[in-house]
């Protein structure tokens, strides 16, 4: 679909569909407004019949309203005035894109975009509508002989800015947009594609396919590359099967200075966690095509900084393999040297993907990173803990974790800051290694990221656990693309704060202890 900025009176759109917001109290936006007074009150009418309460996320279309050029009206409720805020937006935008595939209409003009958000700019404003939309439009049916028609993609969406010195904000806020739409389609198309498709092969082939794309650097390091560096902890995890393990590297330089230590991104990438030797139960086996989705967030993320031509260095690092139960698989009971030279008894072949992460953030430390993060549906335990809402974060900074925090705020993408106390620690002791790969069913996510953190010590580390957020069950079922905006947010964030500028928040930083902010989103 296209994307289009403009400013413009709602009554003079030449269009399919003009879409504008009412609230509760029946109090009409000022695009509505406009559009009512052309028509002799037609609208305030609708309105007045009851059709139309102004609930949050309900939508009306009217046709043929008189005066004006446009075929359909869309109302599209905002809930009450006062609590209009940024998760009203999104779901106002939502709806109306939704319902707006309900039509036969290929075009509209949409005024839910000059609202005001308390504490957002048209910048954002721009940026959320239109990752909205492509999130609400995004369908995998590349496997389907018959595509579904019920649904339409429209042709072309136009986003109003209030006045014509927005238009160069609004362009910004749609280009980011679009990168980190893109960034997400990609997280979840390789999320979405079968095990049999999307192999450690295929998503280093899409590695390079973006560095080819955007001209960045890209390594891909095969089985014999990876016994001669000796990252043994990853390849027993990939002995079990037959598809080959890959090292994926991509590099971008963005920042003005080349030497910049740079952002680092780990990604899990295991295509299928059969469990191994500790194989997993039938039922659901099939959402293990999903382990892989912290090395798709990590690409898509990569992805959309690139696009998005971020002032920073940035490496994005994906060990990718299968976890398949074999005569030649890791066993209980085997012992490893990690790159790390720390040694691991594997109790368990199902913990495997903190047994590829741990390689991967020793491996980290030859691009010198400043930071490094890494993304993976690592524990079922998180899932217990924290649903299907916050993505589990663990680091051993503070100020990383606060940073991370916000970003995700900032764009509905949210993290829940975890512990990585020593007490945890303690669980994950062995008899006979320097640890063991589990601690133990309590705290299941917390000993996980325990044993990560024995990997990270050499830079400021956090650890995302997405098993949780990163793809959805039942009818509905299909990858979410998070932590994509969480991540790109982040690196923006980091990017304004190396150019000097003041970071673009919705929630000022408390610089004093006088500024309270107490009005929660
Ligand atoms: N990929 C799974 C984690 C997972 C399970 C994510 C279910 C989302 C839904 C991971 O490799 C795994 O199997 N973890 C085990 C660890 C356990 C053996 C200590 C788990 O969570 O059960
Ligand atoms: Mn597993
Ligand atoms: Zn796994």
């Amino acid at each position: 679909m296209e994307f289009n900025i403009k400013s413009g009176s709602p009554e003079k759109q030449r269009v399919a569909c003009v879409i504008v917001g009412v609230y509760e109290s029946r109090k009409l936006t000022f695009a509505a407004d406009l559009l009512d007074r052309i028509s002799n009150g037609f609208i305030s009418d609708v309105i007045r019949r009851g059709d139309m309460e102004g609930k949050l996320g309900s939508t009306l279309l009217l046709h043929s309203v008189p005066h004006t050029l446009c075929d359909r009206v869309m109302l599209v409720g905002l809930g009450k005035e006062r609590d209009f805020r940024a998760k009203e937006y999104r779901e106002a935008v939502r709806s109306s894109i939704r319902s707006l595939t309900q039509t036969s209409a290929t075009e509209a003009v949409s005024y839910l975009t000059e609202l005001t958000v308390k504490k957002h700019d048209v910048e954002w404003m721009i940026e959320q509508a239109t990752v909205v939309t492509l999130d609400v439009l995004y369908r995998f049916d590349r496997f389907k002989s018959k595509q579904d028609e019920s649904v339409r993609e429209p042709r072309k969406l136009t986003l109003a800015v209030p006045r014509r010195s927005d238009l160069a904000d609004g362009e910004k806020g749609l280009q980011r947009g679009l990168a980190i739409g893109n960034g997400m389609k990609l997280a979840k198309d390789l999320g979405n594609l079968p095990p049999n498709v999307c192999t450690p092969t295929y998503l280093a082939a899409e590695a390079e396919r973006i560095a080819a794309d955007f001209g960045c650097g890209v390594e891909i390091y095969g089985q014999t590359q990876l016994e001669e560096l000796g990252l043994a902890s990853f390849l027993s995890v990939a002995r079990g099967s037959v598809q080959e393990p890959k090292l994926i590297v991509l590099q971008y330089q963005g920042a003005k200075d080349k030497n910049d230590r740079p952002l680092t991104l780990v990604g899990k990438g295991i295509t299928f966690d059969s469990g191994g030797i500790s194989l997993k139960p039938g039922e659901g086996m099939d959402e293990m095509k999903y382990d892989m989705c912290g090395a798709a967030s990590v690409l898509g993320a990569f992805r959309a900084a690139v696009e998005m031509k971020l002032p920073i260095n940035l490496v994005a690092i994906v060990p990718a393999c299968e976890n398949m139960p074999a005569g030649n698989a890791v066993k209980p009971g085997d012992i490893i040297t990690s790159l790390s030279g720390q040694t691991i008894e594997v109790l368990n072949t199902d913990a495997e993907g903190r047994l590829i992460l741990c390689d991967a953030l020793t491996f980290a430390e030859r691009f010198n990173p400043d930071t490094v993060i890494d993304v993976a549906t690592l524990t079922g335990a998180c899932v217990i803990a924290l649903g299907h809402v916050a993505t589990g974060l663990y680091s051993n900074q503070d100020s990383l974790a606060r940073e991370l925090l916000a970003a995700g705020e900032e764009v509905a993408d949210r993290a829940w800051h975890m512990p990585l106390w020593d007490e945890y620690q303690e669980l994950l002791k062995s008899p006979f290694a320097d640890m063991a790969n589990i601690g133990g069913r309590p705290g299941g996510s917390i000993t996980a990221a325990c044993f990560l953190s024995r990997f990270a010590k050499a830079y400021d580390w956090a650890h995302l656990d997405i098993a949780g957020t990163a793809w959805k069950s039942g009818k509905d079922k299909g990858a979410t693309g998070r932590p994509v905006p969480l991540l790109v947010q982040f690196l923006q964030d980091r990017a304004d704060i190396a150019l000097g500028n003041v970071v673009r928040r919705g929630r000022p930083r408390r610089e004093s202890p006088e500024i309270v902010e107490d009005d929660a989103d």
